[in-house]
């Protein structure tokens, strides 16, 4: 009998570890911005070039740089290809994610992309961001230390806009936020967080009007410093 009582609640931890871990094992790979900067460090480690810290204020902060691009899939491609202003880094970006403005560090590249359709981030990677000539230049800049990604559909559908931001940040000295744990913000995902997120979590509202603007557009764009 006393046997019994103790192995219940041992019986029981086991399964509550077993399944925290389980838990964790999913946090990390049901997110397709984590699912792309897996692809970019594969790339990167296979080329002999270092693993790029994935950090969760800079993730976040990339999620907010493609919101400034407010939907516009044209804007992100092309000759007049935009990018949005450095000083929206610290007055709208750094206070929107909870990361203190004195640790925004110097950003060594950016790749953004915008597609009509969802497609598999390491597909993302591959046929999308590694499309722009300027792309592979900028993957293996032995400068980056540290990478952060963000994905997001305008109100929750088409288009999709990708954006992976470099910096050759430290560590445990940039881009860091107040508290330690970055703002989780919907619609989107962002790498380095632990977090759970996929788009169909995302709210939809897809107007007709979207659908035919966005139905044919694939966009990609390399920016260095
Ligand atoms: C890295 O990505 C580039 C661009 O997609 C590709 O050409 C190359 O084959 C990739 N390298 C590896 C080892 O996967
Ligand atoms: C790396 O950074 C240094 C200055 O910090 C700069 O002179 C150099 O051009 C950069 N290298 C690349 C490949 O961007
Ligand atoms: C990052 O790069 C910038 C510009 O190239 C340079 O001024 C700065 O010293 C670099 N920071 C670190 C930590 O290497
Ligand atoms: C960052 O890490 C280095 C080495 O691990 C340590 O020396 C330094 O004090 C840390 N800086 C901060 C701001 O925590």
């Amino acid at each position: 009998m006393a046997t019994s009582f103790l192995l219940l609640p041992s019986i029981l931890f086991f399964f509550a570890s077993a399944s925290a871990h389980i838990h964790y094992v999913v946090r990390v790979t049901d997110n397709p911005a984590d699912q792309l900067v897996a692809a970019l460090n594969n790339n990167r480690t296979a080329k002999k070039e270092s693993t790029l810290y994935d950090n969760p204020g800079l993730g976040c902060i990339a999620l907010q740089y493609i919101k400034a691009y407010q939907g516009d899939c044209g804007a992100v491609g092309g000759d007049d290809a935009k990018k949005p202003p450095d000083s929206q880094f610290a007055d709208t970006f750094a206070p929107n994610c909870g990361v203190t403005a004195s640790t925004l560090s110097q950003i060594t590249g950016r790749l953004v992309a915008c597609q009509s359709k969802y497609v598999e981030p390491s597909k993302v990677f591959s046929e999308i961001l590694m499309k722009d000539s300027k792309s592979l230049e900028i993957l293996y800049n032995k400068n980056h230390t540290e990478v952060g990604a963000g994905v997001t559909g305008t109100d929750g559908g088409a288009p999709y806009f990708w954006c992976v931001l470099f910096s050759n940040g430290t560590r445990n000295g940039s881009f860091t936020v107040e508290g330690g744990e970055a703002k989780i913000t919907r619609p989107g995902c962002f790498s380095g967080a632990n977090d759970v997120c996929s788009s169909a979590n995302w709210p939809r509202s897809i107007t007709l009007w979207s659908y035919i603007a966005t139905a044919f557009i694939a966009a990609a764009y390399a920016f260095g410093l």
